[in-house]
């Protein structure tokens, strides 16, 4: 049943969890996260960036989500996110197809040009129901830079200043920066945890942590006991796409040419990689 990411949040942050927004770019991943969330009866985002409807077109892949989630798993609860959206048009692009959930990336911005932008959006969004991610502090990508050092205090998002954004722009979500980084990064060695504890005991709102995707070994459950709620997951998901796809073309047999069974095997490895992320979150169950 496509629900509110606010409330879908919401819970998360009363339960104690935190929820996978999971990106997808095609009916294979798409199913694979329905049908992850669906044996794991797990709450899920699932979400688009402006380049995926490009790719597939913002209609199309809006509504095979839709129609997915409808059909495979009507009685869990699965939130619609436009993930990075980097301007008003797209904005307005994505509401009026019907998407419930929108974030604004401002946070390459500065601070006085990012509220004003996110607090468009939200009057806008909410004026129509839809909720808002708002990102302060930024995440940086694997492709803004070549392996080395990297000014992480440059990135990191401000408590006070957090407390302030949340305030002025009425955002319902937020993305922080705490050493996270899209990609498989070589992000900061130990997160910035007493920034994490600062902001959550400064806002109200659940936190968002991007580029989640690296985040094993213990991080994202002790990022979860520190108050996070969400956690973006891309490269992970992508990874295991493309590494069955090169096994199949790999492998010693002859793959043959039925596209159904090579990218039944990709929608396999990508399903077995969300089920690993929605456990290690902690949402398994909560549907
Ligand atoms: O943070 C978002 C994604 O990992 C970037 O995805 O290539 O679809 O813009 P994109
Ligand atoms: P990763 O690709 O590092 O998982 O980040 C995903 C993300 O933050 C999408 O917004
Ligand atoms: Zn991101």
């Amino acid at each position: 049943m496509i629900t509110s990411v606010k409330e879908i949040l919401g819970k998360a942050k009363e339960g104690g969890y935190a929820v996978g927004a999971f990106n997808t770019t095609n009916l294979e991943t798409t199913r694979a996260i329905v049908e992850a969330a669906k044996e794991l009866k797990s709450p899920v985002i699932i979400q688009v960036t402006e380049k995926t409807m490009e790719y597939a077109g913002g209609r199309m892949i809006f509504n095979i989500i839709k129609n997915d989630v409808e059909f495979y798993a009507p009685e869990i609860p699965v939130g619609i996110h436009i993930d990075h959206g980097g301007n008003f048009e797209i904005i307005e692009r994505a509401v009026e197809i019907g998407w419930t959930s929108v974030m604004y990336d401002g946070s390459r911005k500065s601070y006085v040009d990012n509220v004003a932008m996110t607090k468009r959006v939200v009057d806008y969004c909410h004026e129509k129901g839809v909720d808002v991610q708002g990102e302060l502090g930024n995440v940086p990508y694997l492709s803004e830079h070549k392996m080395g050092a990297v000014d992480w205090d440059k990135y990191m998002t401000d408590p006070e200043q957090a407390c302030d954004f949340v305030e002025k722009t009425g955002i319902d979500t937020l993305a922080v920066a705490i050493g996270n980084a899209h990609g498989f990064f070589i992000e900061r060695e130990i997160p910035d945890w007493d920034r994490l504890e600062k902001i959550r005991s400064m806002i109200n709102v659940p936190i968002v942590l991007h580029g989640a995707s690296d985040w094993e070994d213990g991080k994202a459950e002790k990022a979860i006991a520190m108050g996070v709620n969400c956690f973006n997951v891309d490269t992970n998901t992508r990874l295991a796409f493309v590494n069955s796809l090169s096994a199949t073309f790999t492998a010693q047999d002859d793959p043959g040419f039925d596209v159904r069974r090579i990218l039944g095997k990709a929608r396999e490895a990508v399903k077995e990689s969300v089920k690993h992320k929605i456990k290690l979150f902690g949402s398994n169950g909560k549907a």
